[in-house]
């Protein structure tokens, strides 16, 4: 009835809704199509994680040299929306001619696929992953909001109990659910360190020095001693603050339907709790605590 979760279907254990652009079809296609290189970088998450951030963050670090401090007025993280830096393999996919990131190498890419449904060609590739991972509560008002922010207008506001049921039962606008999608990537982390890294937002935010120092190390790109020196770290975690980029995002569109400003809301960690009732979050605690359960993964809300 308000056109969020209308022919909802289950595609390798995950739920897609027909409004969003990630199909079977997308995923049949880049299957079919995509070819990964070994020195690709991706960054895997669910919607409304921090990919924007992380987004904004992998360019600044892995690009670092080609924009000193004296040529930062031309830095692309200035003039464009880091969802231009870092294109989704499954919206690339249906431009006429794709760029893939050809602009820039490494080659830098995102998606929200699952992982048991990326193309083989990046599981065959051996190229290093990075998934971003966000605590459910969190995700869940930030889904609920950038929902109603890009909604068809002709369709009405999803109310946040609508949001909280269709979460809870795994189906979200775009891919779901959170649980098994968070699963997929942590477990092949553990596997495979050296090729997939974990991350979560709550870190990010806490301790944003040393998780940008963990992860130009496994991208290939540590910083040396005189760049710590030289405060390259803080300059790049500056460009890339909260608000830096929305003043950026301020104009312009990333997609004909989205606006900029849209990936910017607040940016903090337990917005949750200005939505979800006692009931609605010792509920998600217990699915999480049942999904999650010996996966030592907890969040500081
Ligand atoms: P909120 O809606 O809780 O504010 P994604 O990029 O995966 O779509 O996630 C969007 C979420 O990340 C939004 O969360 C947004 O405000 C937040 N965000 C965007 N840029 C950020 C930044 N530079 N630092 C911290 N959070 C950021």
């Amino acid at each position: 009835e308000n056109g969020w979760f209308t022919d909802v279907y289950m595609y390798q254990g995950f739920w897609y809704t027909s409004m969003s652009i990630l199909s079977v079809e997308t995923i049949m296609a880049l299957q079919d199509t995509f070819k990964a290189l070994p020195s690709d970088i991706y960054l895997a998450t669910m919607p409304k994680s921090g990919t924007t951030w992380l987004k904004a963050l992998m360019f600044a670090l892995v690009n670092r040299n080609q924009y000193k401090k004296n040529d930062l007025l031309d830095h692309p993280l200035l003039v464009s929306n880091p969802h231009v830096c870092i294109p989704f393999i499954e919206i690339e996919i249906f431009k006429n001619t794709p760029t893939y990131g050809d602009v820039y190498s490494p080659r830098l890419f995102s998606t929200h696929i699952p992982y048991t449904s990326l193309p083989q060609s990046i599981l065959d590739s051996g190229c290093r992953l990075v998934y971003l991972c966000r605590n459910p509560k969190d995700i869940l008002v930030s889904t609920f909001h950038f929902a109603n922010t890009i909604r068809d207008k002709s369709h009405r506001p999803l109310t946040f109990e609508e949001a909280f049921e269709s979460f809870s039962k795994g189906i979200m606008p775009y891919v779901g659910p959170y649980w098994d999608h968070v699963k997929g990537y942590h477990k092949v982390s553990l596997e495979h360190p050296e090729t997939v890294l974990f991350l979560t937002y709550e870190d990010l935010k806490i301790d944003t020095v040393n998780i940008v120092k963990r992860l130009a190390k496994f991208l290939g790109y540590p910083f040396t001693e005189k760049e710590e020196a030289e405060g390259v770290v803080q300059g790049i975690i500056e460009l890339c603050t909260f608000e830096n980029l929305s003043e950026v995002g301020k104009h312009g569109k990333f997609r004909e339907d989205i606006p900029n400003d849209a990936f910017f809301r607040k940016g903090k960690v337990g917005d949750w709790t200005n939505h979800l009732t006692n009931e609605m979050s010792h509920s998600i605690d217990e699915i999480t605590k049942e999904k999650f359960n010996g996966m030592n993964l907890s969040f500081p809300y």
